[in-house]
């Protein structure tokens, strides 16, 4: 049977992986922020899993305003960087895991969570960012990953209601796949920011503190939290958020099992225009 091991939270800020490609992780703006993942990379290398499963948001990059799906699963057997206007970033190309996207897709859609499935796709930002923050520059990434993408771009965006459950119908899926496999759950994106508007450079430390605690000891009141709250409190791209209850949904004790381990908690203000937070929380 495989099995979720562990999720991991983690903005997703260009910048970041921009600071990484061009050699200024050592800077005196990036060096705080690349602290609060030394202790990442370590428990990455310690704690190898077969495969990530990675919820994030496409950019309007590899779907244009032509086809917006809610739910997007990445069954390809690789998916390469996408070009964002500067080239593709120079991270390795992402090995898939077609035969246990294939099982997660069907699982879920007769679960009824409806699924857009994508046999081809590149990956922006908002997947090789969170890779890079975890796993530095290696000259592969250390196992295959699963891109789920999550509209949050185009309204109208899922609640987090609807995410949570979808993570639960994720963990009853991954347990029902019959190889031993070590899968993390990543959600990524957010925390507060806004990039657009009179309110761009929105940063609100209070909630976001807030709804990590939330997140980490009750989540079904984080996933309670309206739509409005998080573009209120947290800015029109802090909606971002609502793809960490995925993650936080798919973990042990949702389903009555015990409460997570938080192996590593950090917040840092600024990255370019984002609140950025980060959670590792392990099955025991
Ligand atoms: C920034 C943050 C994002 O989440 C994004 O997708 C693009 C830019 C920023 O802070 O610059
Ligand atoms: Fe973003």
């Amino acid at each position: 049977m495989a099995r979720i091991t562990a999720s991991v939270y983690t903005s997703h800020v260009p910048a970041v992986g921009a600071a990484i490609d061009l050699n200024k992780t050592g800077e005196a703006y990036w060096r705080p922020l690349f602290a609060g993942y030394e202790y990442s990379k370590q428990w990455m290398e310690e704690n190898r899993p077969d495969v990530v499963f990675l919820v994030y948001n496409d950019h309007a990059t590899a779907f244009s305003l032509d086809f917006i799906p809610t739910f997007a699963i990445g069954t390809a057997p690789s998916f390469n960087p996408a070009d964002e206007g500067w080239g593709p970033r120079p991270v390795p190309q992402v090995i898939g895991h077609p035969e246990l996207a294939s099982h997660i897709a069907h699982s879920v859609i007769q679960d009824d969570f409806d699924l857009t499935i994508v046999n081809r796709m590149d990956v922006d930002h908002g997947l090789t960012v969170p890779l890079s923050l975890m796993c530095g520059q290696p000259q592969a990434w250390p196992c295959p990953v699963i891109p789920f993408a999550v509209n949050v771009v185009q309204y109208p965006v899922p609640s987090g209601r609807r995410c949570f459950q979808l993570g639960q119908a994720i963990r009853r899926a991954v347990e029902s796949f019959d190889q031993d496999l070590k899968v993390q759950i990543w959600g990524t994106g957010g925390m507060s920011h806004q990039l657009q508007g009179a309110r761009a450079g929105l940063i609100n430390r209070e909630w976001d503190n807030a709804f990590l605690d939330k997140l980490i000891v009750d989540p079904a009141a984080a996933a309670a939290i309206p739509h409005i709250d998080y573009v209120r409190e947290a800015g029109s791209e802090g909606i971002e958020l609502v793809m960490w209850l995925i993650a936080r949904g798919a973990m042990a004790d949702v389903a009555g099992g015990p409460a997570p381990v938080v192996k590593h908690r950090f917040y840092h203000v600024p990255a370019s225009n984002t609140a950025v937070g980060h959670l590792i929380l392990e099955n025991p």
